[in-house]
């Protein structure tokens, strides 16, 4: 599925067609765009980008949003430097507001929210066996091609770094190219081997079901890396499953599911070596859009909560329902996790889990907030616009 990107529109050269003051608003046309939009007198005193009233280096808010008038109008409409900006002098104390021509054009698409972002929802099939992949020695070499693994990670929910060296600071270099490595109850950059040392089946040879990291915390790991550093053995395939591409099956074939599923939030909690985390998070959150915006899944950690007894049962009845469609194999791609090989997955969308294995395997990697992931793509993105 591919959604719809209004917030990627190139804003260099919107420029504005016409401005007038109609039933109490500002209208707003653009040359060659269809679209208009009104603006309130308030909010566009409040949003001007005048120096007077935007800080020119910090972007912070100047204007007193306190001591504008609730009956605020213009006096004067202009527009202005080529039809690049919007001039209002108001009328109550005659100061001059300006606004870019593609700031308006922005909020007239987004309403100022975040849109979600190009998504291809997978399946086995629709995956297949050619995993989205980068050399590291591209992701490292500049800007671009940061971008580019990030932007697959985006679209696909994960990416693959081919050629990392096989060490825990190579990794880590690679996760601080991103962005800051999260400290949690597991440290920073961890490594693990099956030694239980911590209260969790990670630390364990046993097989792990698809589940997402963290669902016990309030802002559940945005994204995490593994790397496998050593593997001598037998099984521990890696397992991947889209957990919007579920959303979406169930969303179509049982609203009545979905509707519980993107509702109840589920608590969920670790207790255990000197901590008891404990959040809520619906198993599929949705955005103001009604756009997928966080998968929540992870029956091991769920903690105990009741509903009257007919919503418990609708909740059991879709639990069940999506634990079915996320270990059915048609939603799921493997993958042996190799040294050289690190992998980056978004873990608000792509649940992970671990066949059983046999023998040494040793794993590093580390968990990465989603905001500064989010960041640098904003960061990245915009710098490719300068260029
Ligand atoms: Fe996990």
């Amino acid at each position: 599925m591919l959604n719809p990107v209004a917030d990627t529109v190139p804003t260099g050269d919107i420029v504005l067609n016409t401005a007038r003051l109609i039933d109490g608003e500002v209208e707003v046309t653009w040359k060659g765009k269809l679209a208009s939009s009104r603006f309130a007198p308030f909010w566009l005193r409040d949003h001007c980008h005048a120096k007077h009233s935007l800080h020119a280096d910090t972007l912070q808010r100047q204007v007193d949003t306190f001591s504008i008038p609730i009956d605020i109008m213009p006096a004067q409409i202009i527009i202005a430097d080529g039809s690049r900006n919007l001039h209002i002098v108001w009328k109550h104390d005659g100061v001059r507001s300006e606004f870019p021509s593609a700031f308006l054009w922005s909020v007239a698409q987004t309403e100022g929210r975040e849109v979600a972002p190009r998504r291809l929802l997978w399946d086995r099939g629709s995956m297949g066996e050619q995993f989205p992949s980068m050399s590291h020695e591209q992701i490292m070499a500049d800007d671009a091609g940061l971008l580019r693994w990030l932007s697959l990670v985006e679209e696909h929910g994960f990416a693959l770094a081919t050629g990392t060296p096989p060490s825990i600071e190579a990794t880590q270099a690679l996760a601080k190219r991103v962005g800051y490595v999260r400290e949690t109850i597991f440290g920073g950059m961890w490594d693990f081997t099956a030694n239980l040392a911590f209260k969790d089946t990670a630390y364990t040879p046993v097989a792990i079901g698809p589940h997402t990291d963290g669902t016990y915390s309030i802002d559940s790991p945005g994204f995490q890396m593994f790397h496998c550093l050593k593997f001598d053995g037998t099984g521990g395939e890696s397992t991947l499953v889209d957990g919007f591409r579920v959303a979406d099956q169930i969303r179509k074939s049982d609203p009545i599911a979905f509707e519980v599923l993107s509702t109840v939030k589920v608590p969920a909690q670790y207790l255990g070596d000197g901590v008891h985390l404990k959040a809520e998070h619906p198993i599929i959150a949705l955005d103001h859009n009604g756009d997928y915006l966080q998968i929540a899944y992870n029956n091991y950690d769920r903690a105990p909560f009741r509903l009257p007894t007919p919503r418990m049962n609708a909740f059991y009845k879709a639990l069940k329902l999506f634990n079915q469609l996320v270990n059915d194999p048609a939603y799921e791609i493997t993958m042996r996790l190799a040294p050289g090989t690190a992998l980056l997955f978004d873990n608000w969308r792509t649940m992970h889990g671990r066949r059983a294995y046999q023998g040494f395997r040793w794993l590093c990697g580390a968990y990465l907030n989603k905001e500064d992931f989010d960041s640098k793509l904003r960061v990245l993105r915009a710098g490719q616009q300068k260029t």
